[in-house]
């Protein structure tokens, strides 16, 4: 028995490997018929990038918190730990939410006499190390920030030049995350920039999660799969809804350069920050989890309300942003005034499809998908869960769907084939 299974282990390795290099869509789905041209364009994975930089992280999007959205420059060690104390009480953390990032700002604005960079004194008086001591001994991990160039955003020393001595001195604290900026590059191309970093941060031997921020300029899905763990697609995210839906917008054309190893990142969450309302927040946090992209909360977590915990916490949403399968879902199909009325999907493991019905458009609207635009054959027969009401709402769709949906809301469902029609199977 024992040696059947390492045989089919091999075997299905083979080929999935063989398919990762070959074909322009995974043979991930018995439902999809993946030789139809329509469906390989639909969910087109032809640059997967299966553990690129293989560091062993990132095999799904990573999760946790970030200082920037909210506190901006205005952060200190007690801010970060209590926000690390918030993650444990809330429940958010035993849900994936485990880096505690330190954006721009921990610095000091000069190097010491040694060249190393030494965290802000007024805030940061016990280092950095302290504060990964106080994080771990939560079950957490740390993340610390700089940029690929000679400043950071904020003007306090940037690593280019410096890779080397600053990835030993980061490892030396326990940093699990690093964030890397693009301010002050001297024009240099990020394809020189951010590698130095990659080699550095391995060259330490500790596991430190490679975050590039390169704001999608140079198309860096294109190279960065190499290089690091995730690579922004898009310009700053900011908490109104016309930045979310426009980075949405831009964050899907590179659906198919993302893979386990290496995401797509649309930038962090806005979920709970004031500037959109319950419903936007749902969409924003529902697109993020279909598009595979990281979940890295950025609101006060100490000051969190319901609303927003219940929207951060939806354990089903998070589970398709997690999906083993790791292809990034995309929209598929969009109709009425300026195709406001969008449908989102994507691929999950064991032969599901995660659907979002996404309302851009100012009044609610009845928003109907015809199986045909997801890629599934009119006679296959769908089992529905709704991911927002957790509960089966059909055992037996066939052919289309249709639901009422909120103006600027989102309706989520995974659905399960129920039959085969075709042999694959
Ligand atoms: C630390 O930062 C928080 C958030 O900006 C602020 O409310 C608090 O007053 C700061 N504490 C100290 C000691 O500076
Ligand atoms: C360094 O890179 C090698 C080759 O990609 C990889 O096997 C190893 O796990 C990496 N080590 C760390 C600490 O990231
Ligand atoms: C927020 O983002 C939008 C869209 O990218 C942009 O037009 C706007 O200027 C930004 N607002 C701020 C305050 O940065
Ligand atoms: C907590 O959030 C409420 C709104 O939800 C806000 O009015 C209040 O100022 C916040 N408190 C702090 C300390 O940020």
């Amino acid at each position: 028995m024992a040696k059947w299974s390492s045989i089919v282990a091999i075997v299905s390795l083979t080929v999935f490997l063989m398919s990762v290099m070959a074909a322009t869509v995974l043979p991930i789905h018995p439902y999809l018929k993946v030789e139809d041209t329509f469906i390989s364009k639909l969910y087109d994975t032809s640059n997967y990038g299966f553990l690129q930089i293989d560091n062993g992280l990132a095999r799904t999007p990573q999760m946790g918190w970030s200082t920037w959205n909210f506190f901006a420059c205005n952060i200190n060690e007690t801010v970060i730990k209590e926000t690390a104390d918030a993650l444990i009480s809330t429940g958010l953390a035993s849900l994936g939410y485990t880096y505690v990032n330190i954006d721009d700002c921990w610095s000091r604005s000069t190097r010491n006499l040694k060249g190393e960079m030494i965290p802000d004194p007024k805030t940061f008086p016990s280092g950095i190390k302290a504060l990964a001591d106080y994080v771990h001994s939560k079950g957490l991990k740390l993340g610390v920030y700089s940029d690929a160039g000679i400043f950071t955003c904020q003007v306090r020393p940037g690593s280019l030049f410096q890779e080397k001595n600053d990835a030993e001195l980061w490892a030396s604290w326990g940093v699990d995350y690093l964030k890397y900026d693009n301010c002050y590059n001297l024009g240099l191309p990020p394809q020189k920039r951010y590698p130095p970093m990659r080699d550095a941060l391995n060259d330490t031997g500790r596991t430190i999660f490679y975050a590039l921020c390169e704001w999608g300029i140079d198309d860096p899905a294109k190279w960065a799969g190499k290089i690091g763990n995730s690579w922004r697609t898009t310009d700053d995210i900011n908490d109104t809804w016309i930045s979310m839906t426009t980075i949405a917008d831009i964050n899907n054309k590179w659906a198919s350069y993302a893979g386990p190893g290496g995401w797509n990142d649309p930038d962090m969450l806005e979920v709970g920050n004031g500037g959109m309302n319950y419903h936007e927040y749902k969409g924003h946090f529902s697109i993020w989890a279909l598009m595979k992209a990281p979940l890295i909360i950025g609101c006060d977590v100490r000051n969190i309300t319901a609303d927003t915990l219940k929207i951060l916490s939806n354990k089903e949403v998070i589970a398709v942003d997690q999906d083993p399968l790791g292809v990034q879902g995309r929209r598929v199909y969009a109709s009425g005034p300026d195709g406001c009325q969008q449908v989102w999907a994507g691929p999950l493991s064991r032969n599901r499809l995660a659907m979002v019905l996404w309302n851009r458009c100012s009044n609610a609207a009845t928003i109907t998908v015809k199986w045909s635009a997801i890629g599934l054959e009119p006679s296959i027969s769908v089992s529905m869960r709704d991911l927002w009401k957790h509960e089966v709402i059909s055992e037996n769709t066939v052919g289309s769907f249709s639901a009422r949906v909120n103006a600027h809301g989102c309706e989520m469902y995974i659905l399960t084939p129920r039959r085969a029609t075709r042999s694959s199977v």
